[in-house]
């Protein structure tokens, strides 16, 4: 028997053959080379799709799905299980981008075996290349060695830290006085002492990331750090400017560029549907492709009377005769 391939079905398209991988080899070459790395976040097969196909080096499952995906005003709230329903849906959007799962508040703080056990599920379960944890002090930098150890790679986060934002007094830039940017420097070293192989740097001056990408020996990654990092971060739906909502607009940071405004496009295309819907100008014939033989609806139309579906049965003689129940037009 033939086997059915997924472009002969209904949903799926034809298959495009694989690119090849980026790898951890690939982002150290770029690194020593001072070729910028580029780094979206990405949270569902969709997202996936977009990001690794628009040639972006690494893809972040980033737990700021918690706000722009979940709606909540932190990233506290979202589970590991959760993280890793997320990482599943862009391990399969995902050809040839470098995957880093974040791992969410509460996964890895308590001691090195929680990390480790994270941290593995992320790459068992989640299917992704990597992992990222925020911080650099005490028993994050524990957990990250311990993660490294394990044969995990890890990507540091320190600056501004989402998770940390209780003790941080709020989302707020970092590294604005000598000694904060300082100790930012200290924990971003410590990272890379622990096995990090890159620092995301989120949300401090200019030149205080120049200073730190300077120190280090693994990539900066930069977000709200200006232009001197190796390389650069956005999220998603920022970047893409997905929510322009007038009641439910969700505050995008100063730092962003918006390099299109999908969600305004969004808006248009769904009251487009709408009103074509209640006018009923959708679907019209080309949108209802689906045929049925002349002798086969006689023959439908029969076996309904013959089992009493009437009003079925109706119907059918009403279109057979071109008279529509409710006229529609293309
Ligand atoms: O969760 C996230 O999206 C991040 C980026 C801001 C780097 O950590």
């Amino acid at each position: 028997m033939a086997s059915i391939q997924p472009e002969h079905t209904v949903y799926s398209g034809p298959k495009a053959p694989s690119p090849k991988r980026i790898t951890l080899r690939s982002i150290r070459s770029k690194y020593s080379k001072g070729e910028p790395i580029t780094m979206v976040t990405a949270y569902d097969y969709p997202s996936a799709v977009h990001v690794d196909t628009a040639g972006i080096d690494i893809l972040l499952v980033g737990d700021s799905v918690a706000m722009v995906v979940h709606g909540h005003d932190t990233t506290l709230p979202v589970t590991l299980d959760e993280m890793l329903m997320h990482c599943k849906a862009v391990s399969r959007g995902s050809q040839r981008a470098f995957l880093v799962g974040d791992l969410p508040f509460g996964s890895y703080e308590t001691s090195a075996e929680q990390a480790v056990r994270s941290a593995v599920r992320m790459m068992k379960e989640g299917l992704m290349d990597a992992v990222k944890l925020e911080g650099g002090g005490g028993a994050r930098v524990v957990a990250a060695k311990a993660i490294v150890s394990t044969g995990v790679a890890v990507m540091g986060h320190v600056g501004l830290m989402p998770q940390s934002i209780s003790v941080l007094g709020g989302f707020r830039p970092h590294g604005q006085t000598a000694r904060e940017a300082v100790r930012v420097l200290r924990e971003a070293r410590d990272l890379q002492e622990a096995g990090c192989f890159a620092v995301v740097l989120e949300c401090v001056p200019p030149v205080v990331a120049a200073a730190l990408t300077r120190e280090l020996s693994i990539p900066t990654i930069g977000i709200g750090a200006g232009p001197y990092c190796s390389g650069q971060v956005l999220v998603y739906h920022d970047l893409l400017g997905m929510m322009q909502h007038p009641h439910h607009a969700k505050v995008t940071p100063k730092f962003c560029k918006q390099y299109a405004a999908v969600g305004a496009i969004i808006q248009d295309a769904l009251q487009q549907y709408h009103a074509e819907v209640t006018q009923r100008q959708f679907p019209g014939p080309k949108h209802s492709p689906y045929v049925i033989e002349d002798r086969e609806v006689e023959e439908m139309e029969r076996m309904l009377r013959d089992e009493g579906f009437h009003a079925a049965a109706d119907a059918i003689e009403e279109q057979v005769h071109g008279h529509r129940v409710t006229p529609i037009s293309d």
